[in-house]
């Protein structure tokens, strides 16, 4: 008797050990003996990655929402897909979308371009410097598009025309603090393109950043746009056909004839080490 309790006590103990290892789920990991490289420390699209053994740090290294996905991609890096190249010239475009070749992956131009400049007076000399051309030809299509980009993200406060009397500032009883820049002003028409495309990443002062409403191309035609509002206040031409605004901007089936446009002075000397 004594015998048949110790073996029926035995195996219930052995069962309920064993139930203690449950089995590995499509998003469980499961319990299990010695769990030492059964899964791998990886992250799983799309869902909490609490996983306990998924890192090496301590307890409460890592917070529920920073295992959580989807991640922010590694600074620096482009996903496969996408790309952020020069492709010179309108074919050029058109084969990096899929359009005139066979074997063409469309390759969306789009916002994961790296942008290696930090938000701070210093690099946005150095931005504009550097950021010279718009990768972009000048094309009939772009210039539309970025219309209507440019009347919903920027009009508002810069203007329609471009003038900085956007309905936000122009209206009767306007409370916004600061005066929009005037983009058809001549500092604006001389400032180079990585002015507008760094004031597009980061903002100035009261204005913030527009790097999440606006794609990589999209800031692109929209500095495009802000160039014809330019040409338009003076009567030049910048278009699909003629750029005589600047020596810049290369337009799809024509030359820039444009001044040269004047670059902007060398970023400030460092302040002596003390
Ligand atoms: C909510 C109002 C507002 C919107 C919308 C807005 N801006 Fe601005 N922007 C401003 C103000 C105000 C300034 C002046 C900032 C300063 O110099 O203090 C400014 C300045 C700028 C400048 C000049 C930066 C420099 O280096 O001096 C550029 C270029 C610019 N904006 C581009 C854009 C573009 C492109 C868009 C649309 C994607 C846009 N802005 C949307 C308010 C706005």
């Amino acid at each position: 008797m004594k015998n048949a309790i110790g073996v029926i006590l035995g195996i219930a103990l052995f069962a309920w050990l064993f139930s203690l290892c449950s089995p590995a789920g499509v998003n469980k990991t499961g319990h299990e003996y010695m769990p030492d490289m059964y899964h791998p420390v990886s992250y799983e699209a799309n869902v909490y990655s609490a996983y306990y053994w998924n890192h090496w740090e301590g307890k409460g290294t890592f917070t529920k929402a920073q295992l959580s996905q989807p991640r922010k991609k590694v600074e620096g890096t482009i996903p496969r897909g996408y790309t952020a190249v020069y492709y010179g010239d309108a074919a050029a475009l058109d084969v990096v979308r899929g359009k005139n070749a066979s074997n063409a992956i469309a390759a969306q131009v789009n916002g994961q371009a790296p942008f290696y400049y930090a938000n701070n007076e210093e690099d946005r000399l150095l931005c504009e410097q550097e950021m010279v051309q718009n990768p972009f030809p000048i094309t009939t299509k772009g210039l539309e598009k970025a219309k209507a980009l440019y009347e919903v993200n920027c009009g508002i406060c810069h203007g329609e025309k471009g003038d900085g009397q956007g309905w936000l500032v122009a209206q009767p009883d306007s409370k916004y603090p600061a005066q929009p820049k005037n983009m058809i002003a001549d500092d604006m028409v001389a400032a180079g393109n990585g002015r507008y495309y760094f004031a597009i990443m980061y903002g100035k002062n009261v204005m913030g950043g527009y790097s999440d409403k606006l794609s990589f191309e999209e800031r692109w035609q929209v500095i495009h746009y802000i160039r014809g509002l330019q040409a338009k206040s003076k009567t030049l031409e910048y278009n699909e056909k003629a750029n005589t605004l600047s020596n810049v901007e290369v337009p799809a089936k024509g030359v820039a004839t444009g001044p040269a446009r004047v670059q902007a002075p060398p970023p400030p000397p460092a302040p002596p080490v003390k």
